[in-house]
């Protein structure tokens, strides 16, 4: 049979399919389909971006917005004509905007466009969204009902969990996400390493667990977006991300509310744990928008041999 539409309607389930199989509750299925639509309105507004690289300069003769606030601004008003997001809070935002009347059911979290520095490169960047039934200033294990990301980089992929599994979507050539892998499950171990910061600031113990990695031939995967990085840990089944505590910055780098719980949801339903070096990621207590703390999330045997070496003589 030749390639065409057929071949999708045949075969393929989409994403709505899938969460309707899944149980997933029709709010939050509405709610993660409209998000994972909006990335498609932030993916074209990456390749606008990109014919300004390709020396069309102001295309359309407007004044530009950077890339990650015209990001936030699809995301805002999507999440608003949606009907379910009560409160929204971005990265690209001073506070939490307030989007419904106060009786909507959802608290959104976005970081609209990570990594968007890497856009002139033509590295993967990606969208990285949590989704709570309270408010977001509480522990994400007690909060949150939901995660997702997208990859826009040769293929937009999109996961989600819902608590029920990690799930990966493709997104076709009819603009429909399509099931790829469900019930993603990362190995007891893995075999690469991604791991942030510069080694000078580190600390000595997470050093000692870098060189430990090393000796044990982990393969070094780190491309500076976070959201491609820890996408490779998990489509690869299994390894380690970590963005450590440095000296002059002991809170790490990446943000807990846009950045990390997102990330430790999803991972934990792929079998696999984050935690700070100490305490599990999601028991985190939120207490504001920019908090930030060290990280180390992929497969369980690489974040417990993490959190040995740095209680090691403490
Ligand atoms: O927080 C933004 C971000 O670009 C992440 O996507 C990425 O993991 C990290 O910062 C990269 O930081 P660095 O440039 O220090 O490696």
């Amino acid at each position: 049979m030749g390639e065409g539409i057929s071949d999708y309607t045949r075969f393929a389930v989409d994403l709505r399919r899938q969460m309707w199989m899944a149980g997933v509750e029709e709010e939050l299925r509405r709610l993660i389909w409209q998000i994972a639509v909006t990335g498609k309105y932030i993916s074209a507004k990456i390749h606008e971006s990109n014919r300004k690289l390709a020396g069309f300069k102001n295309v359309y003769g407007e004044e530009q917005l950077s890339l990650d606030r015209s990001s936030d601004e699809i995301m805002k008003n999507q999440l608003q004509f949606s009907g379910f997001v009560r409160e929204y809070a971005s990265e690209e935002q001073d506070a939490v905007v307030m989007l419904g009347k106060g009786r909507e059911k959802y608290f959104v979290t976005a970081d609209p466009l990570d990594g968007s520095s890497l856009v002139d490169t033509n590295l993967a960047i990606g969208t990285i969204i949590g989704i709570h039934k309270e408010s977001i200033f509480s522990r994400g294990r007690d909060s949150m009902v939901a995660a997702l990301y997208i990859t826009y980089g040769p293929l937009i992929t999109m996961v989600y969990s819902a608590g029920k599994g990690a799930h990966e979507f493709v997104l076709n050539r009819e603009g429909e996400y399509v099931l790829s892998q469900e019930h993603i499950m990362l190995e007891e171990r893995g075999s690469i390493y991604s791991p942030g910061g510069l080694r000078k600031d580190c600390i000595e113990k997470h050093v000692r667990f870098l060189e430990y990695l090393e000796a044990e031939g982990y393969k070094l995967r780190y491309s500076g977006g976070f959201v491609p990085d820890i996408n490779q840990v998990l489509i690869k089944r299994g390894g380690i991300f970590t963005y450590p505590a440095l000296k002059k910055s002991p809170r790490g780098k990446l943000r807990l509310l846009f950045e990390l719980q997102p990330m430790a949801f999803i991972i934990e339903q792929a079998g696999g744990i984050a935690t700070d070096g100490k305490e599990e990621i999601l028991s985190v207590r939120v207490e504001d928008l920019e908090q930030r703390c060290p990280i180390y999330i992929g497969s369980r045997f690489e974040v417990e041999k993490a959190m040995e070496f740095l209680a090691a003589g403490s």
